[in-house]
């Protein structure tokens, strides 16, 4: 098969990685993949949002399936522009519609609030509804939930320790903090518990595989400490995630969660990524996405055995069938080097050295690129993940940190505590 992956970053590395890996992979592009995929295909300058030039490409190089390795592209219709532009070229993701599940927290909550689905009890406003929403405000306890309802480079989530800066914030979003994003605020219940990524692939017609289950450090600072970043590292398999969490995450959240985008007729065939938190042993959604996510993606697919792309094939053209979904019973982590300021502003073009020498530990670019004279060089805040399997997290981890020494970036920076909350 020839595959077109669209997408730069440390998950689009790992699809990749994961991809060619196939027996029945005869060439993959990435549009426009970053300093590490062209190991794994053929980078090419396309950019995923354009999707007539990404059309044309699939069209002149007999491209057979197209997989969306981040939500811009489907959020703004990808699967429905190939659909009628490019017909028997599937696509793995949703159709537009299903992409508001990540597209809108409000779409979302109202759809989980229909099926039954647990999550924060929740409203919605808009600008015209101020004095309501400080009401709702008031009849909440602190600390304070806000978010934006469309996308916002995920930082649309303000989370406020008091009623007044959560009234004044509110007031700040709907005045446009995060533009067009923010007319709507979806405020909520705060959950406390410790969060988890669950990834499932689904083919749309109730057929779907959960892959391995994975956690993400999403702040800058050890110990959960400091701004949120895109991910600083992750961890698969989840301790207490154990095979009764599952079971209820399956019977409470996935099934329904598939049967009710089956009933309103919603076309979803890709991977939904739900974002759980462990509310005293019982799980609850903090959000929906409808990629994988990143960094999770560096552990999963480490942890797939299966062949990935008969699965992504068969998701895709909407029948998964029996085929099976193995999973490796080794752990794996991921630690994230990352450019010195990030997530605030940071330099870039930083020769790295040393990307080549990890040993066993899988470098997954993501802020990556060549320069002129062929060198590595940093392009981006997160640069690379370093990903280690290990019969333990202590030992997988020790892996990871041992090649992150190895490593070198002017400016390098990364996480030392990734995974000991779970010990
Ligand atoms: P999101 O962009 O929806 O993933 O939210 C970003 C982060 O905010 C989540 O990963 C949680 O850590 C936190 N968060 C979101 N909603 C809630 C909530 N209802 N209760 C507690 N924390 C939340
Ligand atoms: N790691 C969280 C995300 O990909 O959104």
């Amino acid at each position: 098969m020839r595959i077109l992956l669209l997408g730069s970053g440390g998950r689009e590395s790992a699809l990749a990685w994961k991809i060619a890996q196939s027996q029945l992979t005869e060439k993959l592009f990435i549009a426009p993949g970053n300093g590490g995929t062209s190991a794994f295909g053929e980078n090419i300058s396309l950019k995923p949002t354009d999707f007539h030039a990404i059309a044309d490409f699939a069209r002149e190089n007999g491209v057979d399936l197209i997989v969306a390795g981040n939500e811009d592209p489907l959020v703004e219709g990808l699967w429905d522009y190939m659909a009628d532009n490019l017909p028997g070229v599937p696509v793995v993701g949703p159709s537009k519609e299903g992409a508001r599940l990540e597209g809108s927290k409000d779409f979302a909550k109202l759809f989980m609030t229909r099926e039954g689905i647990p999550t924060a009890a929740y409203r919605s406003f808009t600008a015209g509804e101020v004095d309501e929403a400080d009401r709702f405000l008031e009849s909440l306890k602190p600390p304070y939930v806000l978010k934006a309802d469309g996308l916002a480079a995920g930082k649309g989530v303000l989370i406020l320790e008091s009623l007044d800066e959560a009234k004044a914030s509110l007031r700040e979003m709907l005045g446009g903090m995060f533009g067009q994003s923010s007319a709507t605020v979806v405020i909520e219940e705060f959950l406390s518990g410790i969060e988890c990524s669950v990834f499932v692939l689904t083919d749309g017609n109730g057929g779907y595989r959960v892959l391995p289950v994975a956690k993400d450090y999403k702040r800058i600072g050890e110990g959960d400490t400091g701004l949120n970043t895109g991910g600083m590292g992750a961890v698969s398999p989840v301790p207490f995630a154990d095979d009764e969490f599952m079971r209820k995450v399956e019977e409470r959240i996935i099934k329904p969660t598939i049967d009710g985008l089956r009933r309103r007729g919603i076309i979803y065939r890709g991977f939904i990524f739900l974002g759980l938190i462990n509310v005293g042993g019982e799980p609850m959604v903090i959000e929906y996405n409808v990629r994988m996510g990143d960094p999770e993606t560096e552990v999963v697919m480490p942890r797939v055995a299966s062949d990935l792309v008969p699965l992504l094939d068969a998701a895709a053209r909407g029948n998964l069938g029996t085929l099976p979904l193995d999973c490796d019973p080794r752990t794996a982590v991921t630690v994230m080097l990352v450019s010195g300021g990030y997530p605030s502003a940071y330099e870039k073009d930083k020769v790295i050295s040393g990307a080549d020498a990890t040993g066993d530990t899988i470098p997954f670019h993501a802020g990556t690129k060549r320069g002129v004279d062929g060198s590595l060089r940093t392009s981006g805040g997160r640069v690379l993940a370093l990903t280690s399997y290990g019969d333990s997290i202590p030992e997988a981890l020790e892996r990871s940190f041992a090649a992150a020494r190895k490593v070198d970036f002017e400016g390098k920076y990364f996480r030392r505590d990734i995974g000991r909350d779970l010990l």
